[in-house]
């Protein structure tokens, strides 16, 4: 991977960028929109712009033909309305005073699909109390808790929850959502049977609420551990957001997809503290570090190379002695992230390289 990585990720001339940043190639990007687009009709895809969070990657997708999006804040959300889409869905219990701000931006934003997630009747009946008050119907989705555990209802409860939000009568309920980040299963015909499992039993209860609705219900299910599950039937949109740049995480743990690494960190040694050990400034306020260290960012041209520690601004790693002695501080490096999402959410722009060159920055503006 070494010469080839060094070809296609090496920045020309590095002496105006600052360390560490985030690298953005909107070359891969463009081969991962063309990727998804083989594997999947447009008309079932609804990918989560969290991980992008950028204007300029958003109007990439809709390039791309991609028409209905989903978000996680008001601010994603505006970013979508701001580039004209038409069919947005928050996927996040909207409570409080973001409840409010979402239904005056329904109010103001007539004839345009925003649409929410409800999983607590409370919660649902004071949305429908503002939309009485705004004279305005709500297009919601019931979450789903797919074993995650993280939000929804519960499949066995789903059945009576919808009944319950029958009674609310400026709630529109168009389908359902469902997220299951969980299911980690690296095989893919064993990942297939863990979701079959519990979606067959949502499929039970889809069957009953749509008799009961007399109509068809939209279902905007998974993530990309599931996306080639759930494309299979031609009635769940899918939700990928991370395919736009990939991560060394999903690299490792979902081998059966081959997206390009469209998103880099760019750092540099500032320090050779102790013998064997050198320190770059890549610290945990500049990658996600929710995992162990040995699983935060990958440097494909030093695999060998040993995480010790982490703190704020600072990364230890453990070398070879016979390639300590000749390090210079200052000397550059190139890593993939292991969780890109949370990672992009530290840097306030992406640096743009194209032609091996950065001579543009794009604003991670859906961030705070
Ligand atoms: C609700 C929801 N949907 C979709 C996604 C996108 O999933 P992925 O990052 O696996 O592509 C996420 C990611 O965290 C999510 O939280």
């Amino acid at each position: 991977m070494s010469d080839n990585f060094k070809d296609t990720y090496h920045i020309k001339d590095t002496s105006k960028l600052a360390s560490p940043s985030l690298l953005v190639y909107p070359d891969m990007v463009k081969s991962n929109l063309e990727k998804i687009k083989k594997q999947i009709d447009l008309n079932q895809f609804r990918p989560h712009i969290k991980t992008v969070k950028s204007i300029e990657l958003i109007q990439m997708q809709l390039n791309a033909g991609i028409r209905k999006f989903k978000c996680a804040t008001l601010k994603e959300s505006s970013l979508l309305l701001e580039l004209g889409v038409k069919d947005i869905l928050i996927a996040y219990p909207l409570i409080a005073y973001q409840m409010e701000q979402f239904l005056d931006m329904v109010k103001q934003n007539p004839g345009i699909k925003l649409q929410c997630v409800v999983d607590s009747i409370s919660a649902a009946q004071s949305m429908d109390q503002f939309a009485k008050e705004l004279e305005i119907m709500v297009p919601i989705y019931i979450d789903v808790n797919l074993g995650m555990g993280r939000t929804g209802v519960i499949i066995q409860n789903l059945e009576d929850f919808y009944d319950e939000l029958l009674n609310l009568d400026n709630l529109d309920i168009k389908g359902f959502h469902g997220y299951d980040g969980h299911i980690r299963v690296i095989d893919l015909a064993d990942r297939i049977k863990v979701v079959e499992s519990y979606f067959q039993e949502f499929l039970k209860v889809l069957k009953i609420v749509e008799e009961k609705a007399n109509e068809k219900l939209i279902c905007v299910f998974g993530g990309s551990n599931t996306f080639p599950i759930y494309m299979t039937y031609p009635f769940v949109e899918c939700s990928p957001g991370t395919f736009m740049l990939w991560d060394w995480g999903y690299h490792e743990n979902l081998p059966e997809q081959s997206f390009d690494f469209a998103a880099i960190l760019f750092t540099r040694i500032i320090s050779k503290p102790t013998i064997n050990h050198i320190c770059l400034d890549l610290g945990y306020k500049s990658v996600a570090s929710e995992n162990p260290i040995e699983q935060r960012f990958h440097f494909p041209e030093h695999s060998n190379w040993i995480p010790k520690f982490q703190s704020e601004e600072h990364l230890v790693l453990e070398i070879p002695a016979s390639e300590w002695e000749g390090i210079q501080v200052g000397q550059e490096l190139y890593g993939i992230p292991y969780h890109v999402c949370p990672t992009v959410a530290w840097y306030p722009f992406y640096q743009v390289v194209e032609h091996q060159e950065v001579n543009n920055t794009w604003a991670i503006a859906g961030r705070y």
